[in-house]
């Protein structure tokens, strides 16, 4: 199963664990790699939801998996007490030997330059033609290519047009979204791309120590359950329909639609609506939902049926049966 992905990754198989804030815990994290994929860190929910400090949280992965593990750097513009904690945990990650990034959400450059010079590899995840347009030529190892069947933050092309797209770029391709059984990992590898990333398929699993509550929705949902709110975050997100969903809707309120449409004033609602789902997302992802939470997941629910073992998982997905 060698690919481009898994040569620059030093990993046995072409899957990657999707960083997920808030599920991303280090036995998560641990047994995808070890299993034989890649398992991302997610910096924000290691420290605040797992409660490591960022040291100690490798170091746990570290006690569990001595195989590779990647970084997830969001690195969307922010408060710059948050860009000052995000570039100290990188430099710890490259210190404690992970040498695979994947960035998201703004302008890598600051990531290529502390990495790449200790001999790490950064992917970037991108929607459309034209965001790979802009880091391309900054000096990107790879694409992270979020589809609209995605959990978290979805694109809006299918797969196979998302591929088509980037293909002429020439650098390897990460199918992201929408991937729940074997046959859509087969199906992501016969378009031709480097590999998959998964992340609502990782969640129901024995490793990851999100509530069961959560896991059993995941199993319940068909692809027709997902939709997308903006009321998480301020820009749609993936979420499973429940009946708080249906009755709050999935628009923000004219208030902050007008605050997201204006320069001044968006970066501040982006702020606030994050914090507010930083905190929400915690409490749900571990204690159960409330009757106002919102279960992230994508598509790829139609293809999960059962919470199992990761490694049960990943050897099912390399053999190609059910
Ligand atoms: C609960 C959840 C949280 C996520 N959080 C992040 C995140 O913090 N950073 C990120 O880059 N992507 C995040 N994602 C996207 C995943 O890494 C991955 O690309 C996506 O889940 C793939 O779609 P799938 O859920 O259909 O497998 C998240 C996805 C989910 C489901």
């Amino acid at each position: 199963m060698e690919t481009r992905f898994t040569k620059l990754a030093k990993v046995e198989y072409p899957i990657i664990c999707g960083a997920m804030y808030p599920c991303s815990n280090p036995e998560l994290v641990a047994a995808v790699s070890d299993a034989g994929g890649l398992g991302i860190i997610q910096p924000i929910s290691l420290t605040y939801v797992h409660e490591y400090d960022l040291r100690k949280g490798i170091e746990k992965i570290r006690s569990l998996t001595k195989k590779p593990v990647g970084f997830n750097v969001i690195v969307e513009k922010n408060a710059k007490v948050y860009e000052d904690r995000m570039k100290a945990w990188v430099d710890i990650a490259v210190e404690m030997g992970v040498r695979f990034f994947i960035t998201a959400l703004g302008n890598p450059t600051w990531v290529i330059e502390r990495v790449k010079p200790k001999g790490g590899v950064v992917f970037h995840d991108v929607t459309e033609r034209k965001w790979a347009d802009k880091v391309v030529r900054l000096g990107i190892d790879g694409l992270i290519c979020v589809n609209n069947r995605a959990g978290g933050h979805a694109g809006s092309l299918d797969p196979q047009g998302l591929y088509d797209q980037l293909k002429p770029l020439g650098l390897p391709l990460i199918c992201a979204g929408g991937i729940g059984n074997e046959k859509d990992f087969q199906r992501a590898l016969a378009i031709g791309y480097d590999g998959v990333q998964m992340g609502t398929r990782f969640i129901a699993t024995l490793e990851c120590n999100s509530h069961k509550d959560y896991k059993d929705a995941i199993i319940a949902a068909a692809e027709g359950d997902i939709v997308k709110t903006e009321r998480v975050t301020g820009v749609p997100l993936s979420v499973i329909r429940t009946p708080y969903v249906d009755r709050v809707g999935l628009k923000v309120g004219p208030l902050a639609r007008w605050l997201f449409r204006h320069r001044k004033t968006r970066h501040w609602i982006r702020l606030f609506y994050n914090v507010r789902a930083i905190v929400a997302m915690k409490r749900s992802s571990l204690k159960g939902v409330s009757t106002k939470d919102y279960y992230q997941a994508g598509k790829s629910v139609e293809g999960i049926d059962r919470v199992e073992p990761v490694k049960a998982v990943i050897d099912r997905f390399v053999a190609g049966k059910s």
